[in-house]
């Protein structure tokens, strides 16, 4: 096997807009892989997916401040940047794009971006910093890059529809492909935060993914949600984990409950839980 060439990498705006400038003027078009580095196959099947759908990939490699709260993990969440690169050159991107956090957010920076609608509640409730900083810095990355096309996990499922949701209200000329989450065998969600997982919580946290494609049948069998929410809750602490954030069926567009308490429209169900210092999440199609 021959090693990938490798990737070229740029740290400023300025650097990448050079790059991206020569690309548009051979009529290139261009897609985008947001990411905060620690990569997996997860995220590599998104750099695929932007590949098969525009003439060149850029994926950012920065882990947002702005989305993580004072008593988050930022400081250990995992940073492995020239891996990161090699594994990139081997799905066919073309550029890493990998700011500081002052090229990001330079001395005196004073804008924010607030979403509301699918950024209410579920993870909005439990991470309050979380979508505004995520709108901030995608929205940065688009006026950065100006991709065609961006790719985004629905792993993150909560985050794709506020990503579409302010794509839409504020125009931005860029169209947003979900892709669908990769698991490993046993149907666990390739996650970065999976790096923090001893043997023993990784055979907990295997459970979830099962627990809650059992809920999702039963919501898509017609039985009432509230039943199908406790009896997934009491079925996620059983199985190990020590404490949950929410697990909700919900609409699969917007996210708002469903008020006759049973599933008639697309749906979701999306669950956050704790497995020591650990916060998974995952989330099943209805
Ligand atoms: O999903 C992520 O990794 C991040 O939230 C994103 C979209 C790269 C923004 O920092």
């Amino acid at each position: 096997m021959t090693e990938p060439a490798s990737l070229p990498v740029v740290h400023t705006v300025a650097d990448l807009r050079a790059v991206v400038r020569d690309w548009k003027r051979q009529g290139l078009t261009v897609g985008m892989v947001p990411t905060m580095g620690a990569l997996h196959e997860g995220h590599l099947t998104l750099v695929r997916e932007a590949g098969r759908r525009a003439d060149r990939v850029v994926a950012s490699n920065f882990v947002n401040p702005t989305q993580f709260a004072a008593n988050e993990d930022l400081g250990r969440y995992p940073r492995r940047q020239e891996e990161d690169a090699r594994l990139l050159a081997g799905a066919g991107c073309h550029l890493m794009f990998a700011p500081t956090p002052e090229e990001m957010y330079p001395q005196g920076f004073a804008t924010s971006v607030a979403v509301a609608g699918p950024a209410l509640g579920l993870e909005g409730d439990f991470r309050p910093q979380m979508f505004g900083g995520v709108a901030l810095v995608v929205t940065k990355l688009f006026n950065q890059v100006q991709p065609d096309v961006a790719v985004f996990g629905e792993k993150d499922y909560q985050q794709l529809m506020v990503i579409r949701r302010f794509v839409r209200d504020l125009d931005l000329p860029v169209e947003i492909i979900g892709a669908p989450t990769q698991r490993d065998e046993t149907g666990l969600a390739l996650s970065s935060r999976n790096d923090y997982l001893s043997d023993a919580e990784l055979a907990v946290a295997r459970r979830l993914n099962v627990i809650l494609a059992e809920a999702a049948a039963g919501a898509a069998a017609g039985r009432p949600l509230p039943g199908v929410e406790r009896d997934a809750y009491s079925a996620i602490l059983k199985a190990g984990f020590e404490r949950i954030d929410y697990v909700a069926v919900r609409h699969a567009e917007d996210l708002s409950p469903f008020r006759d308490g049973v599933v008639d429209a697309p749906a979701r169900i999306l669950a956050a839980a704790w497995l020591g210092k650990t916060r998974l999440i995952d989330n099943r199609a209805v």
